[in-house]
Order: C-alpha cells, then structure tokens, then sequence
C-alpha cells in the first residue's frame, strides 16, 4: 500500500467518493473512514493530513467530536462542506477548478504529500505482494467478463499464471456472442496463463426461472442458480487455497459508511465463500476506484473493449426483460441490443454514453408487417448519461441513429413489431427495467 496517505472524514453527506476520487487524481493515495473513526485508528493510520467532508450543519455540530480529538494532534486539516462541492460543480468550470486547485494546494503545501500514487506502481506492487500471499496455492476466481473481475484475474495470472482457474458461467443470459469473447481472451486459444473453464448452464437456468414473473425473485433464482453451478465446478477442483473477489473500493466505502438504503438486491459473486471450500478471500482491487481499475487494466494490457467495457447486471438479460423469461425472449433482446450497440458504436456516439442497451418489454401490440395484420412485442431502448449510476439522464441519441437501429430491429428481429425509446431519468425511474 501506499506510505503516503490522507485520511477523508466522512460526517454524513454526499461527496465523500467525489472527494477521494479528486485526491487520488492528484497522485495521492487517501481512505475514506466514518467520523466515528477513534483517535487510536488516526494516530495508526498515520495520515498526512486530514480532510473533513459532510453537510455544513453536521461539519458544524460534529456530534461525535471528532474534530475536538484530533485538536491536539499535528495533522493538517481541511474541511469541505457539501455546499462548497455543490456550489464548485454548478456548471462553473472555473469554480470546480478552483475547487481542485485547494485540494491541491492542501497536498502539496499543507500536507508536503509527494504525489507518489499511480497505477503502474499500483500494478507492480500488486503482482509482487499476490505472489508473496499465494506462494505454490491454489487460487479460484469467478470470472464475469466485467471489468473487475478481468482485472482481477489478470492480476492472478500475472502473479502465478496457471495456479489460477477461472470459472466462467454462461447463465443464458449474456449478450450476444459475449460468452465467445470471453472465451477469446481467458480461454486456451487466449492471450492469458491460466485454466479456464466455461460452463454452458443456459438450459438450467432457463427450467429455474420458467414461469416467474417478480423481478426480485428472478433476481434471486438466477443469483441462487449461479452459487450452485459454481459450486458443483468448485467440488470438481477440490480445495483451493484463494477464493478471488472483485470488490472495488467504493463497496467498501458504502458498506462501512452503511448509509445507502437497498433499491435492489445486486447480485454478484456474493454467496460464493460459502459454496467454495478455500482458505482465504483475496481482493486485489479493494483500495481501487472503478477508473483506476480500468488504469490498471490497461497497464496489464487488457483489450480496451474489455477495459472500457460498459457494467452489465450479474443477473443479465433477465433483468431486461419484463415478465417471464423464456428463450425465445433472450433471443429477441440479444438480437435487438446487439443491433442497437453495433449502430451506436458505428455513429460514434457511445463514446459519450454511461450505459446503453434493448430491453424486451411485455407489451405486444398491433402493427402490419407486408400488408399484414400483426400482433408482436415492443423493444424498448435505453441510454444513459451518468457518473455514478446512482443518477442518469436519458441521453439525446441523434435521431438519424435511432431511425436505423429502429428501423434494422424491425426488419431483422422476428416477433417485433414496436421500437420505443425511453426518455426518463434516474430518478424516478431506474437504469434497468427490473
Ligand atoms: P439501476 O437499475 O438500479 O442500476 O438504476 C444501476 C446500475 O446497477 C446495475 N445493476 C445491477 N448490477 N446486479 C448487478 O450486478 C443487479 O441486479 C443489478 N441491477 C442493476 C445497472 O446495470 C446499472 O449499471
């Protein structure tokens, strides 16, 4: 880890990760840590400096006196309000600079930070301090094709190339030709050393969720579904020494801080260490941010389509999918999302999206297709325009685009009929349908 580091002091507000994410743009490595953090847990973590963020009012009152028990300490202090970071970000370029420039100037003068934090560094530490842990161990990953969980196994490959196994799990519900381009890179004729097996589970999956309707518990019949291929495959390797997770750091941020109520159950690897018989979790990326992950994936020579791959839902298409998930529906959305990818990819214009794709809605209506009378589905697309997932904006996808991807749709897709484009943002309405 880093020996220069700066402690940010969350009292309850909003820009917590925006601060971090700042200060480790300007190569200075910081943790963020509730204002319950003890004075013990300060004088420990050893910082540079201190910076102190939250809304004016709790900065203020500082209930749990944080600022009086660190008074007598030498640290630097700063302190940013939520109302400082909101009045920099209000569309002012000059202010949000500015803005920047007193983190700055507080590293560098205040706090006599170096600016020692990249993630070439990150990347080789990384590998040397993966290789000392695993020694001749075993080490398994789940490996999604996400981001994180590519960077993570590549990390693992570096580090003790085929002591490494990855499983990857096709649940039938993946985009089109996704689970052969995983394959291309991870597997045998790949550009990786380690041992990859792909477990084609479609059908299971399909035969779990036959009839179920409920978003939540479709969610969790495909979450469950996956633990249990996984774990068969597990039993088939026997016991590993690592378990690999592709935690990033801003999971860990919300689930110390514990204050972001659940919209939704995530489905990730979650239910895995209780299925796997290892002996302990590794999480490379735990201390990383998702666009330093993504830096690190390019240090290690991931391909960018990979690197700058946009977040896909664990649970997949079924959550793009209202109402009952059958076969035939996977192919309508795969084929649909995989024409509206290739037409904004082609314009250009994905450069500027967050996240964009088809969703099967479980609307069906009238239409005529060669002067005949029809009665087939509607594709809904969605873009997004969003830093953190937690707000969007709908995106302006240029019409001349959206009359192509819409017009290819209903030519190419059999059984629709209807193309409609979503124009709501979050919130109210959520990325995903379900
Ligand atoms: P929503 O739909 O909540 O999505 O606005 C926010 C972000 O989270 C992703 N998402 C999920 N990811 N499992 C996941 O791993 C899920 O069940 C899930 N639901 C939503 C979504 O794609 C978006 O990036």
């Amino acid at each position: 880890m880093a020996n220069e580091k700066v402690l940010v002091i969350d009292f309850g507000g909003h820009y917590n990760q925006l601060i971090a994410r700042r200060v480790r743009e300007l190569s200075v490595y910081c943790d963020v840590y509730p204002s319950t953090f003890s004075k013990e847990k300060v004088l420990e973590y050893n910082p540079l400096g201190i910076i102190l963020t939250g809304e004016k009012e709790n900065l203020l009152t500082d209930e749990d006196n944080f600022k009086t028990m660190i008074k007598d300490t030498q640290f630097p202090v700063f302190e940013i309000s939520d109302e400082e970071v909101k009045g920099a970000y209000a569309n002012d370029e000059a202010k949000a600079e500015e803005f920047v420039s007193n983190i700055k100037n507080f590293l560098y003068n205040d706090c006599k930070c170096s600016g020692e934090w990249n993630m070439k560094q990150f990347t080789e530490n990384a590998i040397k301090e993966i290789k000392e842990k695993v020694g001749n161990g075993k080490v398994l990953c789940a490996l999604s094709g996400g981001v994180d969980s590519s960077v993570s196994a590549v990390l693992l490959s570096k580090a003790v190339g085929s002591q490494l196994t990855c499983v990857f799990v096709d649940h039938g519900l993946l985009r089109k030709h996704e689970a052969d381009e995983v394959e291309a890179v991870f597997g045998k004729k790949g550009i990786y050393d380690l041992n990859f097996i792909r477990v084609d589970a479609q059908q299971r999956f399909y035969d779990k969720l036959k009839g179920e309707t409920d978003p939540e518990k479709k969610r969790k019949i495909i979450g469950e579904e996956f633990i249990r291929v996984f774990e068969e495959e597990a039993k088939k390797i026997g016991k590993v020494d690592f378990l690999v997770q592709g935690t990033i750091y801003p999971d860990i941020i919300e689930s110390g801080l514990g204050k972001h109520g659940m919209v939704k159950s995530h489905h990730n690897v979650g239910g895995l260490p209780s299925v796997v018989d290892f002996k302990e979790i590794i999480e490379p990326l735990r201390s990383l941010f998702k666009d330093e992950v993504r830096k690190v994936g390019l240090e290690l020579g991931i391909p960018e389509h990979l690197v700058f791959r946009q977040p896909f839902p664990g649970p997949g298409l079924g959550v793009r999918i209202i109402g009952e998930i059958t076969e035939e529906k996977v192919k309508i959305v795969q084929d649909a999302d995989y024409i509206f990818r290739t037409e904004l990819e082609k314009s250009g214009f994905n450069k500027t999206l967050g996240q964009y794709f088809a969703a099967l809605t479980n609307l069906q209506s009238v239409g005529v297709k060669n002067g005949k009378r029809t009665y087939e589905r509607a594709i809904a697309l969605r873009a997004v325009n969003t830093s953190d997932f937690m707000t969007a904006t709908w995106a302006k996808v240029p019409y001349d685009v959206l009359e192509v991807v819409s017009s290819r749709i209903v030519k190419e897709v059999e059984g629709v009929n209807r193309v409609l484009f979503d124009c709501t943002s979050k919130p109210p309405a959520t990325i995903e349908f379900e």
